[in-house]
């Protein structure tokens, strides 16, 4: 098989990381794409680095296994993990999605002032501090861990009062911090835009990584020549770790038709799902 016709490997902890899938769709309407939800490990938010780091290599292992031409690490936690050092041992592009994010964010602030929010093990590790460093901007990031979040979205609650009080907390420092600009730094949150976008109110923009992250998807398979050809439409598959219930659901509602059917634990006896 010419390996532009190959899938592209995905992943996150759950299924936040549809919104990435869902961006990488429309753009790129002819490729494949292999996603893998590990719903029964989720949340990574409150686990340490090394663990995450652990559960990340062990899927991405199994999405090479796949014979994808492209991994997309569609989640903040896992790309924060530490990871860089050991994506040498994959042959294929990589990309996560907190560049896109960071460039994004840097390119809409109109003071300098950034918020980013994340899962605790994301806003721990800096990577967002050193990302944003990397760019050279003058920018200042406040940065808020937001626990409660993914656990709202994993229930499929975006809109409650419960959701609402939750975010006001959470976000008040960054209000304080006169952010203009509030990147989602966890694959999840722009489940929750509304509720966002309502609680800093309208002057400020939030920035989602999805679709900064499947136009720098299109990009390199454009450069290194992996652009899917045929002009066919792509086949999607979703996997999960978990049996039936909340990745089915959830995925038809917040990913839409091309969800299609959702694969239940077809390499549970490949992984160590403590
Ligand atoms: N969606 C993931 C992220 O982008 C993490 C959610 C979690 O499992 O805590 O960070």
């Amino acid at each position: 098989m010419d390996k532009s016709e190959r899938p592209i490997g995905m992943f996150d902890s759950g299924v936040g990381g549809l919104t990435v899938a869902r961006a990488v769709i429309d753009l790129l309407p002819h490729e494949d794409l292999v996603y893998f939800g590990d719903t029964a490990r989720c949340p990574y938010g409150p686990r340490s680095s090394e663990e995450v780091k652990r559960f990340a290599l062990e899927i991405m292992d199994l999405l090479v296994e796949q014979d994808v031409k492209m991994l997309v690490i569609a989640c903040n936690a896992a790309a924060s993990s530490g990871l860089d050092d050991a994506l040498s041992r994959y042959d294929v592009p990589i990309l996560s999605v907190i560049g896109p994010g960071v460039r994004a964010g840097v390119a809409a602030t109109r003071n300098g002032h950034i918020g980013l929010i994340g899962t605790e093990v994301t806003v721990r590790s800096g990577a967002y501090d050193d990302a944003v460093r990397a760019t050279g901007a003058p920018v200042t990031l406040t940065s808020r861990a937001c626990p409660r979040f993914v656990e709202f979205v994993e229930r499929g609650d975006t809109t409650s009062d419960g959701v609402l009080a939750v975010a006001e907390t959470y976000l008040a420092p960054l209000k304080e911090a006169e952010v203009d600009t509030v990147i989602l730094g966890c694959t999840h949150y722009p489940l929750l835009t509304g509720v966002i976008q309502y609680v800093m109110g309208e002057g400020v923009v939030l920035v989602s990584s999805a679709e900064a992250t499947a136009v720098e998807v299109f990009a390199r398979l454009r450069d290194d020549d992996l652009l899917e050809q045929s002009g066919r439409p792509g086949a999607h598959r979703f996997i999960s770790s978990s049996e039936e219930g909340i990745f089915s659901e959830l995925g038809r509602r917040f990913l839409g038709p091309e969800f299609g059917k959702a694969e239940h634990m077809p390499w549970a006896d490949r992984m160590d799902l403590v």
